[in-house]
């Protein structure tokens, strides 16, 4: 993985805080210093209200270096994030960040396959934009399963009707990134099932010498990314994971996130904070998860 980032306490601007779905927003904070640092699978952790003792960590979506701004996507689930959406432009916020280990590029040969669920996708949205111009072939996998309206990704279908599933997400489409949306709801254009179904779908259907460049990115809640893993080890891929867990100091002082890794040892726990979040997806002990 890459090395850790240098990160920063610093006071961000709220520039928006544009509500997109019933819980999710898209925040856009103005912090140029950390913008300036952040690669796809940073995190930055914001204190959401001065009476929460812990900051939350939320993964960087899109770090723009000229505006010197932040985008978080973020769904409320709790007492920090719904303090987050009653937040208004010009706010000021401490922030700690960037932090971790962002995801590694790999060579310009390669085919990355990104599969995200739900809220997971803010991150892989950035890696995707960053594979686009480093010349990475590039298929993106989103599953949804919320019945509200995804609008940030809002699907459209693709200029013709010769493939099964047409429906792709705008944003990516925009910069002719092949995306793919599953859900198990069936809605018309979705892939009926599982993301990470599509996912195998997928593989089973391109060639051997294609199957050999093949790398997967996950980042979405806890079964999908084993059954990513599950996917991995059937198809003999590597690639890398974002791990989610509770995080109190974010800095590597408290041990409150680790996660069961494989090391020459054998396995033992290394922090999610500071160690990842991004891990190689065959060194995560899944079965200890
Ligand atoms: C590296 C990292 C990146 C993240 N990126 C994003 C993101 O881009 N967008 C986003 O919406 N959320 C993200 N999260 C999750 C986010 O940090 C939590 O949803 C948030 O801390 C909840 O705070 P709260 O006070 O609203 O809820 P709380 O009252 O603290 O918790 C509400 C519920 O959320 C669960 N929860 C809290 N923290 C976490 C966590 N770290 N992982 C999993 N479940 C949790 C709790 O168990 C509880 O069920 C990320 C977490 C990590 C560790
Ligand atoms: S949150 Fe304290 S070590 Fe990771």
């Amino acid at each position: 993985m890459c090395q850790p980032a240098s990160s920063r306490q610093t006071t961000a601007t709220v520039l928006f805080n544009k509500q997109l779905t019933p819980n999710q927003y898209l925040l856009r904070l103005h912090a140029p210093d950390v913008a300036k640092e952040s690669e796809p699978g940073h995190f930055i952790h914001l204190n959401c209200h001065p009476s929460l003792t812990l900051p939350r960590p939320f993964s960087i979506m899109d770090a723009d270096v000229e505006m010197g701004t932040l985008d978080i996507f973020y769904q409320v689930v709790g007492e920090g994030t719904e303090y987050m959406q009653s937040w208004q432009a010009g706010l000021e916020t401490p922030l700690l960040g960037p932090i971790g280990r962002s995801f590694r590029v790999p060579d310009a040969d390669r085919f990355a396959l990104l599969i995200a669920g739900g809220i997971g996708y803010a991150p892989l949205d950035f890696f995707a934009r960053l594979l686009k111009k480093t010349g990475v072939e590039i298929t993106v996998l989103l599953g949804i399963e919320r019945e509200a309206p995804f609008e940030l990704i809002s699907a459209t279908p693709l200029p013709h009707e010769l493939i099964e599933n047409p429906i792709t997400l705008a944003r990516l489409q925009e910069q002719d990134i092949v995306s793919r949306v599953a859900s198990l709801q069936p809605k018309p254009g979705f892939f009926h099932g599982y993301v990470t179904e599509l996912a195998s779908g997928i593989l089973q259907n391109i060639s051997a010498e294609q199957r050999l460049k093949t790398d997967l990115y996950c980042c979405g809640p806890t079964p999908m990314m084993k059954a990513a893993a599950a996917v991995a080890k059937e198809f003999n891929l590597g690639g890398q994971v974002s791990l989610e867990e509770h995080m109190a100091c974010g800095f590597g002082g408290c041990a409150g996130c680790v996660a069961p890794i494989k090391s020459a040892e054998g396995w033992g726990y290394q922090r999610v904070c500071t160690d990842g979040p991004v891990f190689a997806i065959n060194d995560v002990v899944w079965e200890k998860i």
